[in-house]
């Protein structure tokens, strides 16, 4: 099949459609005032559970953020949508099914989403996560079955019913929600935000330049960041400060709570996994931190970028690039600096020879549509997953 056609347009015409709305100014309000903080309005409240659709590749940290995202009473699961990434979907389905068993929420609805990224053959990570995505701790085969509807028709019915109301949490690749976008056109401007585990300003983990969620599929990458939704990134940037060590696996260990207890035992395997491996880091909770990230984003700075996705890149593909007036070398006063957020050309790489074009510029000026994890309270973050995990 024509993969450029297999979204009924073409995925330029999709990109450049999505685009020209960014830069129009025709998308919902909140998509274009960015705060420091994810706007209030998304945020968990106590008195109203944000509702939320959690899109995983369970996957050791993964299995952690849904975890703690099902232990959190200010989340209104509304469904979790597995795609292949960590492991194949056949492995990151039942390991999902796991999750809400294990946590007793079998009340979620699970919906089987892509088995390969949209364009390219997948790349799996189990020399992190093992062979079975959960760092080869076992647990039985789930009773649980998925609903029926596929994971972008789920997210795209489910939207539809609580227009604005429903945050994405995005902690695998972007396959299911860049589906669910170009299944209806209408779509990005029902959803209020997209919390990502993705990307990195700051150099990638599994090539120099990519973060492993948006290297599977950085075309779907790109339609999401060009989509015009609000994105919230919890990237490499942050997430690579979050080791768990033997000392949460004992905390976890002591709380006698069937979710505390499998986490201690996804743990541990994970840990050892590692040391087999001969890595001298402990494994990173990188997905946990995005569920984290919305549950109380003052565990983070941020700041406000542009951020743009590298599809072509014959070493880069996958990389996250940040644009923004006050990020370079080229420091300005308060003044010039306001002046170039209205002026400031988002620049590609210089035309070719070969090329007709006479211009690299990308967007006529700076718009920012990605409020980017810069640094984050680490200690503070462990209180709060280990916390929940085990009741206290
Ligand atoms: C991301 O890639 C996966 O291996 C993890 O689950 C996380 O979502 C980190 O780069
Ligand atoms: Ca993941």
């Amino acid at each position: 099949m024509d993969s450029e056609r297999k979204f009924g347009m073409t995925r330029r015409q999709f990109v450049t459609s999505s685009a020209a709305a960014v830069v129009a100014g025709s998308l919902s309000p909140a998509a274009l005032a960015h705060e420091q903080t994810p706007a209030a309005a998304d945020r968990p409240t106590s008195s109203s559970p944000s509702r939320v659709i959690i899109d995983t590749d369970p996957g050791v940290d993964d299995a952690f953020a849904l975890l703690l995202a099902m232990r959190s009473p200010e989340l209104k699961i509304e469904g979790i949508t597995p795609v292949a990434g960590n492991v194949p979907l056949e492995l990151t389905l039942p390991n999902a099914l796991r999750m809400v068993e294990i946590a007793g929420r079998t009340d979620i609805p699970v919906a089987a989403g892509a088995k390969t990224p949209l364009t390219r053959r997948l790349v799996t990570a189990a020399y992190v996560h093992g062979e079975n995505g959960l760092g080869g701790a076992e647990f039985p085969e789930p009773k649980t079955k998925p609903v029926s509807e596929p994971a972008p028709e789920f997210i795209r019915t489910t939207v539809r019913k609580h227009p604005g109301e429903i945050t994405l949490i995005t902690i695998g690749p972007l396959t299911n929600v860049a589906m669910a976008l170009d299944l209806d056109p209408d779509l990005h401007g029902m959803i209020p935000r997209i919390v990502m585990m993705g990307g990195s300003l700051s150099g990638g983990n599994i090539t120099p330049a990519a973060e492993f969620n948006i290297y599977v599929d950085p075309e779907a990458a790109r339609i999401v960041f060009q989509s015009g939704i609000p994105i919230t990134m919890v990237g490499l940037d942050v997430t690579r400060k979050t080791g768990l060590t033997d000392a949460h696996v004992r905390r976890l260990e002591s709380a006698q709570n069937p979710v505390s207890q499998a986490a201690a035992n996804i743990a541990h395997h994970a840990i050892q996994h590692y040391r087999e491996a001969g890595f001298l880091v402990d494994p990173n909770m990188h997905d946990s931190l995005a569920v984290a990230a919305f549950l109380n984003p003052s565990l983070l700075n941020w700041k406000e970028y542009y951020v743009d996705v590298e599809t072509s890149g014959e070493l880069t593909a996958g990389e996250t690039l940040g644009y923004s007036p006050t990020a370079g070398d080229l420091r300005r006063s308060a003044e010039a600096e306001k002046k170039a957020a209205q002026s400031m050309t988002i620049r590609g790489s210089a035309p070719t020879l070969a090329t007709t074009k006479t211009s690299p510029v990308l967007r006529d000026h700076f718009v920012p549509n990605t409020n980017v994890a810069m640094e984050v309270d680490s200690a503070g973050f462990f209180e709060l997953l280990i916390g929940r995990l085990t009741g206290k």
